[in-house]
Parts: structure tokens; sequence; C-alpha cells
């Protein structure tokens, strides 16, 4: 089985780095009482996206334990195309610390732009909700 790679945080300069986890269209209904996207939409989107990583990793359920390190960089708006990247940055005994970034592409603009990044943690759980190892041991094949 192939190892999951760990890296270093990315500076968020440039392009967008990591795995694209998820990608969906800002819409009227995700606005905040300004009009434009509301930063608890955007946070949900992060979260989704992280816990779909996040589980293809540890092969198993998860759920979010902390999220530290979040900015708000820039405002996002109706019609923006979000796309949200992951890039594994820690993994401990029953979890695993995700880097999440998450970049529009303006209707009207060729570049995307970095709106917000944080680091997302998730416990790998079994069937009751207890933490489980992340790396488990696979047992041998019968031959
Ligand atoms: C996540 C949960 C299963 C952890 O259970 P627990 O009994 O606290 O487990 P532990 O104390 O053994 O911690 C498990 C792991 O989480 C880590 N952890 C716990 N609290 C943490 C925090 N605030 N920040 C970062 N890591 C944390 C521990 O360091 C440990 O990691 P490790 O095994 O890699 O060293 C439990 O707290 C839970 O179910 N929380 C609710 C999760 C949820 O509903 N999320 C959605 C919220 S909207």
């Amino acid at each position: 089985m192939k190892e999951p790679q760990v890296h270093a945080i990315p500076d968020g300069a440039g392009e967008p780095d990591g795995d694209l986890c998820i990608r969906t269209l800002a819409m009227p209904a995700d606005t905040n009482a300004n009009g434009d996207i509301f930063g608890g939409w955007l946070l949900s989107q992060m979260d989704v996206g992280g816990g779909v990583f996040a589980s293809k990793i540890a092969k198993s359920r998860t759920v979010t334990v902390a999220i530290e390190a979040m900015n708000f960089r820039k405002a996002v708006y109706v019609g923006d195309l979000v796309s949200v990247y992951a890039n594994l940055v820690r993994i401990g005994r029953t979890s695993l610390t995700v880097h999440l970034e998450a970049w529009v592409l303006r209707r009207k603009e060729e570049q995307p732009i970095l709106v917000t990044d944080g680091n997302f943690t998730y416990v790998s759980i079994d069937d009751d909700g207890n933490p489980q190892p992340v790396r488990r041991v696979e047992p041998p094949i019968a031959t």
C-alpha cells in the first residue's frame, strides 16, 4: 500500500497546491446580510472536502476535532467557482491534520484567488465513534 505523503504547509502564493477535494458554485442562498458569501458556508465546504480527503487516507469514518489557523483573506461573491485543495501536514496516532485552501475563480477573471486557508484535524473513528489508529496493520493475506 502506498504511504500517504506528509507535506509542508503551502505558502498560498501563485497557484493552488494539493489534492482537489471539492468544487462548487457560490449561490445566492449562501450569502450573509451584506450580500457576500457567508464565511460559515465556506468553512463547511472546506470541512466537507477535508473530511473526504482524511477518510481516504484513514480508510475509515472521520470526525473533525479541531480547526486552527483559519484565515479569511478575501471576500467570496455569488457566482464564484470555489475549489478546496488539501495537503496532509501531520499524521498522529488516531488523528491527522490537513491544510485546506479555498480558491475561487471569478467569472471575469482568469487567475484563481486564495480566499481562505486553515488547518483541520480529523480523528479516525470506529463503528462506535471511538478513536482508532490511523495506521492500522493489515492482516496478512492467506496464501
Ligand atoms: C473526536 C473524538 C472522537 C475524540 O475523542 P476523545 O475521547 O477526545 O479522543 P482522544 O482524547 O483520544 O483524542 C483523539 C485524537 O484527537 C486529538 N485531539 C483531541 N482534541 C484535539 C484538539 N482540540 N486539537 C487537536 N487534536 C485533538 C488527540 O490529540 C488524539 O490524536 P492522536 O491519537 O493522533 O494523538 C470526540 O472528541 C468527538 O466525537 N468529538 C465530536 C466530533 C464531531 O462531532 N465533530 C463534528 C463537529 S461539528
